[in-house]
């Protein structure tokens, strides 16, 4: 291998006791304070190995080494260090850490590239805590204002750009678009294809659409007692209706459609009392834009007729979104060759899960890399991969990049 694995996992592992969860995983929400341990740790990480930082107004970090030719559009590799509540190791480290290792690695080999390389550690690219997700790589590329992102609440009222402030990383450089030489990310799967069919590496080839919803329903608050059962406006009912519904969506429109509802909060929340308020979200993905636009219309239908029924009040709010979008294949090729020279099996894929990439690619050539997971299971404690495929994974990242860098 050109990197060097036992390096390469005490980072990842180092990375891990920040935010440590019992089970296993880590808990390090956007702008909380692991993640600001976590991005203090990869700043330090970026000055041992001689790299430039610079910290933009959203707090994304660019870790620079120079090339031969020095302006020219920079050779990108990055990810994210934040996560989902109580998720997993690799999701977001690997791919940082990784882009680490490969220029720790050049270091090491004294490789001078021609085009400078910049590791970038996004802001927000999970979204939970601030909606909508891969908002630092969304407003480097013009797709979310700046200002909107700033304005952002998490459920208790922190406002973005104040918890920015608050852990020190709103930094000077403007977050605007920028010419890219290329962009490329290793992740894990996250699903179980490669897992299952026994392939070592995906190239990922493109990223499916999503759309966030929230969607409140307003009925009448009273006794769970004496009320008659013809006389209420129970939200709760109207909800769960509409979830039921939702949950047949997908099979209506396409084997890969999926949709979820992964947020749900109920007023009051007591025993005896009929709910008056309930909200809940819809996560929607696919890569045809026209069943996105058929399955948000199949939600707002189900919503509004459950709500009748209920005689209840309903809102839908978009709260984030991003359209299907193919890579680039030559940066896919360079993720191809760099399999073949060291003999790994891999196959084309597109992503279902959602990355920075998305955005990148907007800005320049683009490709990511995947590598199994256990059981395909993440943004949970439970995720988990073998060590030889975070290795190789990263190897192939290393390669990849030296080819992009190079070109
Ligand atoms: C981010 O991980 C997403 O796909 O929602
Ligand atoms: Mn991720
Ligand atoms: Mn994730």
């Amino acid at each position: 291998m050109l990197i060097n694995p036992d390096r390469f996992r005490q980072s990842i592992e180092e990375m891990a006791r920040i935010g440590a969860t019992k089970g296993g995983g880590v808990h390090r929400l956007t702008l909380s304070d692991a993640d600001k341990q976590a991005r203090d740790l990869f700043a330090k990480w970026a000055d041992d190995a001689g790299l430039e930082l610079q910290i933009d107004e959203m707090g994304n970090m660019f870790a620079r080494r120079s090339g031969r030719e020095d302006d020219a559009p920079p050779a990108m590799a990055g990810s994210h260090l934040d996560s989902v509540p109580n998720g997993g190791r690799f999701d977001g480290s690997l791919g940082v850490l990784a882009a680490l290792e490969a220029v720790r690695t050049l270091n090491d080999k004294k490789i001078l590239t021609k085009r400078p390389i910049e590791i970038v550690n996004w802001t927000n690219e999970e979204g939970p805590r601030f909606p909508p997700s891969m908002m630092g790589s969304g407003v480097f590329a013009g797709a979310i204002s700046l200002e909107a992102a700033y304005e952002a609440r998490d459920s208790e009222g922190a406002r973005l750009l104040d918890e920015l402030e608050r852990i020190g990383y709103r930094g000077d450089a403007p977050c605007v678009p920028k010419s890219i030489g290329s962009y490329l990310e290793l992740h894990i799967e996250q699903g179980p294809a490669l897992v299952s069919e026994g392939i070592q590496v995906g190239v990922v080839e493109g990223i499916f659409g999503l759309t966030w919803l929230r969607v409140t329903m307003k009925g009448e608050r009273d006794h769970a007692g004496p009320t008659p059962m013809h006389m209420r406006r129970d939200a709760m009912v109207g909800a769960a209706r509409t979830i039921a519904a939702i949950r047949e969506i997908p099979g209506k429109l396409h084997p890969e459609f999926v949709a979820t509802v992964g947020e749900f909060s109920l007023s009051p929340n007591a025993i005896n009392v009929i709910p008056d308020e309930v909200m809940f979200s819809v996560d929607f993905r696919h890569s045809e834009p026209e069943l996105l636009n058929k399955a948000r219309k199949l939600i707002e239908e189900a919503a509004q007729r459950e709500a009748a029924k209920e005689n209840l009040e309903v809102e839908i709010q978009e709260v984030g979104g991003s359209t299907p979008t193919a890579f680039d294949e030559s940066v896919a090729q360079a993720v191809r060759s760099a399999c073949e020279e060291s003999g790994y099996s891999h196959r084309s894929m597109w992503s279902a899960a959602g990355h920075d990439a998305r955005y990148a690619a907007d800005l320049g050539p683009t490709a990511m890399i995947f590598v199994p997971c256990v059981a395909g299971k993440s943004h949970s404690e439970e995720e988990d991969m073998d060590w030889e495929d975070a290795y190789r994974g990263c190897d192939i990242l290393a390669r990849a990049l030296v080819k992009m860098a190079d070109s």
